[in-house]
């Protein structure tokens, strides 16, 4: 029974299957912590380790969902990703309003950094130390962070995270640049930059943030995929969801589950992607019909917790891969 779950079959396959953890459900729902211990093993806290929850004033950190998670992850054999370290969303008030100088700001970002990564070396093998830095036509975005600090803040971003953990994994985390197009371009650049630098980048975050209509080619990532671990990164699928128009129909379920074949086996033909993740469990605790009013269903468990045609489809890629070679 048990070598039939999403996180064995994974590990056969030689990658890790992972899910986004919102710890106030994990807290008080048993069927969800079940599930996700039953199928997962790799965890990446959906907010309790951004800035706006884990420093909610300054100087006082409130580290109470991540240790719990950490907890979670640890009882149950399961890997953690750190989820984000610098990004410009979720920020706290006192941050975005303080009208800090750039020296402030980079000791701000860096003790940030500091703490949350001393804190959980050995703990936590992955961080997304950057995310969404590229706009959609592949240029640095203009961000509070690059506006603050200046462009430089990534490579320092990269610094301060491997001075705290030399073991850690380093990504950059973005969305809308898994297939091919400007924004893929530009992340690569950026990336391949900070490599040039000499910088501590291991890996790049595809989120696949995607929608029936709106999904890149299973080919364009394969290629994307490769072209990064050309320049020696490692990639992850780190937040897959398919959003569908609701109530989803039947037709839209099994395209859904397509949808997520097609991007698993992607990951499947690199052997540098190294997981594949979802952002959360089930339907009912998904971020979608909060964001995307109308869509939802974007996941492979249902409201009801029961495994959707996408979970099956999952499986069976999973299965292949894992009684084949790789
Ligand atoms: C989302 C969470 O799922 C929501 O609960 C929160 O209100 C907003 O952020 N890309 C990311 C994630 O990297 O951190 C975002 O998570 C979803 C998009």
């Amino acid at each position: 029974m048990a070598a039939d779950t999403l996180r064995s079959l994974a590990q056969s396959a030689g990658i890790r299957f992972g899910a986004a953890v919102d710890v106030e459900v994990l807290n008080t729902d048993a069927a969800y912590a079940r599930l996700l211990a039953r199928e997962f093993n790799l965890v990446t806290p959906e907010n309790a380790m951004k800035f706006s929850i884990v420093q909610p004033e300054r100087g006082r950190f409130d580290f109470t969902q991540a240790d719990a998670l950490i907890e979670f992850a640890k009882a149950h054999a399961m890997q953690v990703n750190g989820h984000v370290l610098v990004w410009h969303q979720q920020l706290p008030d006192w941050l975005t309003q303080g009208n800090f100088s750039r020296d402030e700001l980079k000791a701000i970002l860096r003790e940030h950094i500091q703490t949350l990564v001393t804190r959980y070396r050995g703990r936590v093998a992955s961080w997304d130390v950057a995310a969404e830095a590229v706009d959609e036509d592949g240029r640095m975005r203009e961000t509070f962070w690059s506006r603050g600090i200046g462009p430089d803040y990534l490579a320092l971003a990269f610094d301060w995270a491997h001075a705290a953990d030399p073991q850690a994994r380093l990504r950059y985390n973005d969305y809308g640049g898994e297939g091919a197009g400007p924004k893929s371009d530009g992340i690569y650049d950026l990336v391949a930059a900070l490599r040039m630098k000499g910088r501590p980048i291991h890996g790049v975050g595809l989120q696949m943030h995607v929608s029936l209509k709106d999904a890149p080619h299973a080919r364009d990532v394969r290629i994307n995929m490769k072209r990064l671990a050309a320049i020696g990164l490692e990639t992850h699928i780190t937040e897959m969801d398919a959003m569908l128009a609701m109530p989803a129909t039947r037709t839209d379920l099994k395209a859904q589950a397509a949808l997520y074949r097609d991007m698993l086996q992607a990951c499947l033909a690199v052997p540098q992607c190294r997981s594949f993740s979802t952002w959360g469990v089930t339907d009912r605790h998904s971020w979608i019909p909060e964001f995307f009013p109308g869509q939802g269903a974007a996941l492979l468990f249902g409201s009801d917790n029961r495994a959707k045609p996408a979970y099956l489809g999952v499986r069976r890629v999973l299965r292949n891969a894992a009684s084949g070679k790789r």
